[in-house]
């Protein structure tokens, strides 16, 4: 198996010969620019054969590597072949920098009203008098602390399985978790001692660029910690229709997973920011585009991006999050925000209830910018909605100084009213480099 040989930091792979350049760095633990998905349409994965033999048709791509570069041994990562050992430079401008993701939020007033609820009892030990079951005494002291009837609680075999421990050796005294589930309810965890305070659920804004991840204290409502990440699936295209070609191509897996990573690296900041264990989050929400959120449940998104447009499930999504890998307690609830169509997706429902627009009778319109753009107008009565893409073509895509929020990123405009003169402000005021999305 032929070896490449990263420089400058001398990071080295085995990798199958023929497999690409591109598929050798991510093997390596590189970040690489695919704007295009790997296509060779973009030009943004450049890397300096140093040594070795590649296979690679430099005339193919005349329009993007000039005669200099082809000169210098440039030549496209995702379409680069490795045949032998090489030794491959890769430039700074090829790397995913570090971005800065906007994550302010301003607490917006709800009504707290989660699908899981921790109760504190006490029991009364077994005797020869009363020599009901453990989980039937627990069940009924569910019900008698104003939970749900015993009768429709669900318990499943792993919880059932600790219940007797647990009662001992706690002296009777638990926690006992329990969340609303399609056709009922579940018992999702029984813990020793009094824990009813800790009790918390994470909303994830699952973007196709960055992904933010709050997380809320379900006995008060109370905003906790915020944490952010890439998507890590940027390493295989940057806009969605670049991830659906890589989906296609038998990438669905991997894009799942990496989509499921991202989101565990926001949980771990935001957990940690809030001070918590990631394991007393029991409930995740995800709002997201429909293709998004096809992939984090491992949905074949494939015919959303041809006529007619057909996504596979519109309604919303429920499942335990660790059967898709999300890093919570055990048999915590996943719940996918429902879409309306292809284009317009669970994101755009959440913004809508979030900004409170579906109860008003005033006409508002709303406007969400990001990788993709999305604009809805209306009020309680009626909504219009359309959506386009938008981070892409401005970010590095289709405009020469279109740029991502990395350092040297102008973010900010201003012209005095009074005398006219403009200024800006760059990411980590860096000498300007770009205009970013
Ligand atoms: S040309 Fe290689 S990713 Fe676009």
């Amino acid at each position: 198996m032929p070896t490449v040989t990263f420089l400058p930091s001398f990071r080295k792979v085995e990798i199958a010969k023929g497999s690409t350049i591109l598929e050798a760095a991510q093997k390596a633990g590189f970040h690489i620019n695919v704007v295009c998905g790997g296509q060779g349409k973009c030009g943004k994965c450049k890397v300096i054969v140093k040594s070795g033999r590649t296979e690679f048709e430099h005339e193919q791509y005349e329009s993007i590597l000039s005669a200099a570069e082809v000169e210098d041994g440039v030549c496209l990562a995702c379409q680069a072949k490795v045949i032998d050992d090489l030794r491959v430079v890769i430039p700074d401008a090829t790397l995913v920098q570090e971005q800065q993701i906007l994550v302010d939020s301003g607490e917006i007033p709800t009504t707290l009203n989660p699908a899981v609820w921790k109760y504190f009892l006490t029991l009364v030990p077994p005797s020869l008098d009363d020599q009901s079951p453990d989980l039937t005494r627990l069940l009924w002291e569910i019900e008698k602390s104003g939970g749900p009837k015993e009768r429709s609680i669900y318990a499943p075999l792993e919880v059932i399985r600790r219940i007797p421990r647990v009662l001992r050796e706690s002296g009777w005294k638990i926690t006992a978790t329990v969340a609303l589930v399609p056709g009922g309810y579940r018992l999702i965890h029984i813990e020793k001692g009094d824990t009813a305070s800790h009790i918390y659920g994470a909303a994830v804004d699952l973007g196709t660029t960055t992904i933010v991840v709050y997380i809320r204290n379900l006995a008060d409502g109370h905003i906790m910690g915020i944490g952010s990440s890439y998507n890590h699936q940027i390493s295989c295209g940057e806009d969605i229709l670049s991830r659906v070609t890589f989906a296609r191509s038998g990438g669905l897996q991997k894009l799942q997973s990496l989509a499921v990573d991202s989101i565990n690296a926001a949980l771990t900041e935001a957990s940690n920011s809030a001070g918590i264990d990631r394991e007393d989050i029991y409930e995740v929400v995800v709002a997201g585009n429909t293709i998004m959120t096809h992939i984090l449940m491992g949905i074949d998104p494939a015919y959303m991006i041809e006529e007619p447009y057909v996504p596979v499930v519109r309604r919303y999504l429920t499942t335990a999050a660790q059967r898709i890998g999300l890093g919570v307690g055990e048999n915590s609830g996943l719940f996918i925000f429902p879409a309306v169509s292809d284009f317009i997706g669970g994101d755009i429902i959440a913004d809508i209830l979030a900004s409170g627009m579906a109860e008003s009778e005033e006409i508002s319109l709303l406007i969400d910018i990001g990788t993709n753009f999305e604009v809805v107008l209306g009020n309680r009565d009626w909504m219009f909605t359309c959506a386009g893409a938008a981070g892409p073509a401005l970010e590095g895509g289709e405009v020469l100084f279109g740029m991502r929020a990395n350092p040297g990123a102008i973010e900010r405009i201003t012209i005095d009213p009074v005398t006219l003169v403009p200024s800006f402000s760059t990411i980590h005021n860096q000498k300007p480099k770009g205009i970013c999305g």
